[in-house]
């Protein structure tokens, strides 16, 4: 059993990130293994749109998107963290998803699934943070999660989202959030051991 954790902030020991290390503690402390990314430390190009993946559903482009993406194949679990930027995610994080496109091409053009099925699975985990409090400030980025959950046969099990939070030691004076991810991160972990990701 394994996990995939994606830190997709640009910013070292931010306000996601330390939101995704708790999670990691949980999952790990509940004895799920976890494989842990920072995008921001790969060499991660975004996608050219010339559609090599259309011969075998893998990206032509020779970087460290395949050893994410191998990893995910293996996962159980896959969970993002990233900041809203411009009511999107990150950069870093967008890359990422784009070259997903592959994994699209693969399930809904090569293997033919119908659109619509397959979107039972493991479960996929969103973490983010904004600084407004606006009640649309995630709407964006929780459109964006489940079509790339939904890519990697996934599906949206849980979404921590947390407004308010700007300066990179903000988290800290929110130890409660930090709870909820470790607890999250726990109950994932419970989840995933009992093959109960589907439900
Ligand atoms: C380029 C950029 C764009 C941002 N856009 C938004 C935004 O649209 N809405 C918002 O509430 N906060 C926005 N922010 C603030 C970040 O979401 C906020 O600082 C967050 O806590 C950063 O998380 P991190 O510490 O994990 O990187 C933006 C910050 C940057 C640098």
């Amino acid at each position: 059993m394994k996990v995939t954790a994606i830190y997709g902030s640009p910013r070292k020991d931010g306000n996601t990130d330390r939101l995704l290390k708790r999670f990691v503690e949980g999952v790990r402390d509940e004895g799920v293994e976890v494989v842990e990314f920072f995008l921001r430390d790969m060499n991660i190009a975004p996608c050219r749109e010339i559609y090599g993946c259309k011969r075998n559903g893998r990206c032509v482009i020779d970087d460290d998107f395949h050893v994410i993406a191998d990893e995910m194949s293996k996962s159980d679990a896959i969970v993002v963290a990233t900041p809203v930027f411009f009511y999107a995610v990150s950069a870093h994080t967008k890359a990422f998803i784009d070259r997903c496109q592959s994994l699209w091409v693969k399930k809904y053009w090569i293997n033919k699934v119908p659109f619509g099925k397959g979107e039972t699975g493991k479960p996929g985990v969103l973490i983010s943070v904004g600084a407004t409090r606006g009640k649309k400030l995630f709407d964006g980025i929780l459109l964006t999660m489940r079509y790339f959950f939904d890519c990697l046969d996934a599906k949206l099990w849980a979404a921590l989202l947390y407004r308010g939070l700007d300066g990179k030691d903000d988290i800290l004076n929110h130890p409660e959030y930090l709870d909820e991810a470790y607890a999250k991160g726990r109950e994932l972990a419970r989840v995933v051991r009992e093959g109960k990701g589907a439900a």
